[in-house]
């Protein structure tokens, strides 16, 4: 099995959790991608999807699923979505495909995060993936600055703008040890929209697919 027959098997494995005769929250990235390719087999047993990303709400829309702006909805059950790091307390780093902000919105309107990873995503302490940071372009230099001090090395992610019209400091070189208390500071940097770190609000269920099947985790 490659890497993307393992990201299959952890999206297919999320299906589980979708409570027929309602809206499914949707991540973005290429596992989320397969969530909503098996999502379609089973539209007809759902009310719709709130999606992340413009990327995903296309995907959604390309297989006939119904789309809801979230504003229209009060509670879901379920959000669903892949991770670029994720530790043994189910905090994660997301954000590598630069939809950290849709993706903290719509999963805190929902009940459950279930996070679905192939096995390389699973790391004993957060911070080898570059952090990714959504900063007002006005608010570069000085965030910038601000996560310098913090002990990193931010960059900014060349020739990408986000759904929202902001731009990506990747932040290099942290080992992030205490992910609540570094989200908060991050998010508390005027100019900062949001951070990928996903801790204060971390998955509720990990499933992490291997080569010998889906190992499902439970958040305590
Ligand atoms: C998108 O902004 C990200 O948070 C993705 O969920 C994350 O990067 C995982 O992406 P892949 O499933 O493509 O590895």
């Amino acid at each position: 099995m490659n890497q993307d027959d393992l990201k299959r098997a952890a999206a297919l494995a999320a299906l589980e959790y979708v409570v027929e005769g309602e809206i499914v929250g949707v991540g973005t990235g290429s596992t989320a991608n397969h969530f909503i390719d098996g999502l379609a087999g089973i539209k007809d047993r759902i009310r719709g999807a709130v999606a992340s990303s413009e990327a995903s709400a296309e995907r959604l829309a390309g297989h006939g699923i119904r789309l809801f702006d979230l504003n229209e909805v009060s509670a879901m059950p379920v959000y669903v979505d892949g991770a670029d790091e994720i530790d043994s307390g189910l905090s994660m780093i997301k954000g590598g495909g630069g939809a950290l902000t849709r993706e903290k919105i719509v999963a805190a309107v929902a009940t459950r995060f279930v996070c679905i990873c192939d096995a390389t995503k699973q790391v004993a302490t957060l911070g080898r993936f570059p952090l990714p940071v959504e900063v007002i372009p006005m608010a570069r230099e000085h965030v910038a600055r601000r996560l310098t001090a913090l002990g990193g090395t931010p960059t900014l992610r060349e020739g990408f703008t986000t759904d929202n019209g902001n731009v990506i400091l990747d932040v290099h070189g942290l080992s992030i040890t205490d992910p609540v208390t570094l989200e908060s500071e991050i998010d508390h940097i005027a100019g900062v929209v949001a951070n990928g770190l996903f801790a204060r609000r971390g998955a509720d269920v990990l499933l992490l697919a291997a080569s010998d099947g889906v190992q499902r985790s439970v958040r305590n």
